[in-house]
């Protein structure tokens, strides 16, 4: 089975590859498929907006796609950033200026709980959808550490590494991270689909 990837990350994509690369499926990307769309994230949750990206590209081709999307959530901050982690401090914001803004907000607070969330949608050209969801937990750091990794990596302390996820290179991030747990469980749904 051929899977359109409905992102332009690369890095996802051979996420993906890795991870389902013992079902038989083919990923391609987005660009690989010819479509070149950009998708406005306008749900109020991880899955909405998730199926509006696979959505949006099933339009436009007749293989199933598959879309994430993920984001972080602290729990002193009521949830925040969540799904407006990409733009949290502003459209054209660094994500040196995101960890700022989440650093500032939680001052000194000694609840630093925090966890990454992440939505995979699978869309069928008939309609079908699957959707599966991974979270990882961890803390807010009280100053950014390590190089590795993107986003908020530098400030979110691993429970499950003992370590920032910038601190943490991609084996080992990827063995505990929210879209790989998603992509598991996503796997896990598809291979009761297949084996059916
Ligand atoms: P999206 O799923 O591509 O829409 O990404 C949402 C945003 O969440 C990203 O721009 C990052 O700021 C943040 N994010 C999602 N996953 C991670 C991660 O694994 N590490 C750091 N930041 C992440």
């Amino acid at each position: 089975m051929k899977i359109v990837a409905a992102t332009r990350n690369n890095g996802k994509i051979k996420e993906l590859q890795a991870i389902l690369s013992d079902l038989d499926i083919e990923i391609v990307s987005q660009a690989e498929a010819g479509i070149d769309i950009e998708v406005e994230e306008t749900g109020d949750t991880f899955e909405k907006n998730a199926l509006i990206k696979a959505k949006s590209v099933s339009m436009l081709c007749d293989d199933p796609v598959i879309a994430d999307d993920s984001g972080l959530c602290v729990e002193a901050l009521g949830g925040a950033p969540g799904v407006y982690s990409a733009r949290y401090a502003g459209e054209n914001a660094s994500d040196e200026e995101k960890n700022n803004k989440i650093l500032a907000e939680l001052g000194e607070t000694k609840n630093r709980k925090a966890k990454f969330v992440c939505v995979t949608a699978l869309v069928f050209p008939d309609g079908y959808e699957v959707t599966a969801t991974g979270e990882t937990y961890g803390s807010i750091t009280y100053e950014p550490h390590g190089e590795k990794g993107f986003g908020y990596d530098p400030i979110f302390y691993s429970d499950d590494l003992k370590k920032t996820f910038a601190d943490a290179d991609d084996n080992e991030k990827n063995k505990v991270s929210h879209r790989a747990r998603a992509l598991q469980a996503l796997y896990e749904k598809l291979k009761t689909i297949t084996d059916k």
